[in-house]
């Protein structure tokens, strides 16, 4: 298929899970892709799986030299961005009591101030470009309620629901759509993380909270990065044009708004 063709897109946090299935994807569908992943070996060896439409570049998006610098080699490479998704984020638990300013403050800066200045500078790209584009932010289940051991990643998460609004309705006179997707438990070495997060606070054994989480998916299982990727193209292709400032729940039915 080729509802991409020609599109050139910047990708961060793709070095595996959910990011590399959606490069995967817009490569599958016509279009050029940059992973931008603070782990580059990884990053470089997903992007020469999916091919060579597909290639690699440093990016940490905690730095503006660093996502400035990543969006500059992108340029350079495609000749200009139409299609960005801010996917890089980390997750961390803990109960209220037991939250540190050292957690706090690594969340916000990945999953908050990372999103909004690689969006920032992608923006400027996109305008100077003069043909609109296409931003994707990943926010989640998480950020449209709290849960009492993760108070910082859903406070982060609520964030991106809102900064993609604002910057939905600042962009759209530029016709570049900003939107975003909320996942709900997705399979993955991500959740491999939580899992064993939560197995420390709530004692219990390692693959336990997956298996309920799974079993309590309207679906009846827990999502695979491949159950998100038709949302990814829909939302980086034309036949979204007219869709501006929203989140979709991909969540196999677990929230309905
Ligand atoms: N997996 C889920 O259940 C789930 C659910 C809801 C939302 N999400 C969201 O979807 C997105 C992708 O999730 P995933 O499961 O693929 O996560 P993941 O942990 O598998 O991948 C995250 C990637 O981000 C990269 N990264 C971390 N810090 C970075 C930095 N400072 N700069 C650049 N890259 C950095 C990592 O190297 C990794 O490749 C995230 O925004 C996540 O919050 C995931």
């Amino acid at each position: 298929m080729t509802r991409l063709q020609g599109k050139r897109a910047l990708i961060t946090g793709a070095a595996r899970g959910i990011g590399a299935a959606f490069a995967a994807a817009y490569v599958r569908e016509g279009a050029a892709v940059v992973i931008g992943d603070i782990d580059l070996a990884r990053a470089t060896e997903t992007a020469q799986a999916i091919g060579p439409a597909c290639s690699a570049v440093r990016l940490d998006v905690t730095q503006q030299d660093s996502i400035d610098a990543a969006v500059a080699e992108t340029v350079q490479r495609l000749g200009g961005i139409d299609i960005l998704v801010n996917n890089a984020a980390v997750f961390d638990l803990a109960p209220l009591v037991e939250i540190t300013r050292a957690s706090y403050d690594r969340l916000f800066a990945i999953n908050v101030s990372g999103v909004l200045f690689t969006m920032q500078a992608v923006a400027k790209q996109m305008i100077a470009q003069g043909q609109g584009g296409k931003i994707i932010n990943m926010a989640s289940q998480a950020g449209r309620r709290g849960e009492a051991l993760v108070a910082v990643y859903c406070a982060t998460k609520a964030a991106i629901i809102s900064l993609t609004q604002s910057a939905g309705l600042n962009l759209i006179p530029h016709r570049i759509n900003v939107n975003a997707i909320a996942p709900g438990v997705v399979d993955g070495e991500h959740w491999d993380g939580v899992d064993a997060l939560f197995a420390r606070y709530e004692n219990r054994p390692r693959g336990e909270k997956k298996k309920l989480v799974g079993e309590g998916v309207p679906f009846g299982r827990m999502g695979k990065a491949e159950d998100l990727t038709g949302m990814a193209v829909f939302l980086a292709s034309a036949e979204a044009d007219y869709i501006v400032a929203q989140t979709y729940n991909v969540d196999g039915g677990q929230w309905m708004s």
